[in-house]
């Protein structure tokens, strides 16, 4: 069975600030998308990454040949529907660029559950605040249970024909596992990791990152 890691790295990384796409911020030795190559190269028999339109020779000169460059989208979406338009693999990886210190044991472990039969497979850790549902006038509609709610992260895994099948009508979503989920599908949920956080804002901001 083969996999090919797909990295949506064409974002332009508005609320980071760098004034460059996010997936080129150097984190320690490694740009954000050399740490989410790093993290998907042990499991994966092919990587595709859709870049920000105009800067797909500088993330070819980064990623070197044997990771294929695609052109991204104006959304997330279409990024990846870009990417799965040449990945061969049996299985997909949809992973974030912003996700850079994802494991490699979440990968496997994605992995290892569409081998086992699932055609998507999604990690999530526990949501640690109460969420409450705001309507456009400002007041609190609901407070669903929070013992059932989950943060979703990446990678997310999918048989591919399936994912082929939820990406046809252009849908857009932020998350991949939302479009299996509008067709019908069933989406399996395992324990994400902390470290598999999304980098959004600046430390500046009041997030403290261990490694800045
Ligand atoms: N992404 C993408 N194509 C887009 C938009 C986003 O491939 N048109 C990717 C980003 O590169 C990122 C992931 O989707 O790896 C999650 O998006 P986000 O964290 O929102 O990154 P940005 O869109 O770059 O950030 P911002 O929304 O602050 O501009
Ligand atoms: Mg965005």
């Amino acid at each position: 069975m083969s996999v090919t890691g797909i990295i949506a790295a064409a974002g332009s990384g508005e609320r980071f600030g760098a004034g460059f796409p996010k997936a080129f911020i150097q984190l320690g030795d490694l740009t954000l998308i050399e740490h989410a190559i790093a993290s998907l190269a042990p499991v994966v028999d092919q990587i595709v990454i859709s870049a920000p339109a105009g800067f797909e020779n500088q993330m070819r000169e980064i990623v070197g040949e044997e990771i294929t460059v695609v052109t991204g989208g104006s959304t997330r979406s279409a990024s990846v529907r870009n990417a799965l338009a040449v990945a061969t693999g049996d299985f997909v990886l949809i992973h974030d660029a912003a996700r850079a210190l994802a494991s490699s044991d979440l990968a496997r472990r994605v992995v290892a559950e569409l081998i086992a039969g699932e055609d998507a497979v999604v990690p999530g850790v526990a949501v640690v605040d109460t969420i409450k549902v705001v309507g456009s006038s400002g007041y609190v509609e609901s407070t669903p249970n929070r013992s059932s709610l989950v943060g979703i992260q990446t990678p997310q895994g999918f048989k591919r024909s399936v994912l082929n099948q939820a990406h046809a009508s252009q849908a857009e979503a932020t998350d991949d596992g939302a479009l299996i989920e509008a067709i019908g599908g069933k989406v399996k949920v395992i324990a994400g990791e902390d470290s598999a956080l999304k980098i959004t804002y600046p430390p500046e901001c009041g997030i403290i990152f261990p490694w800045f």
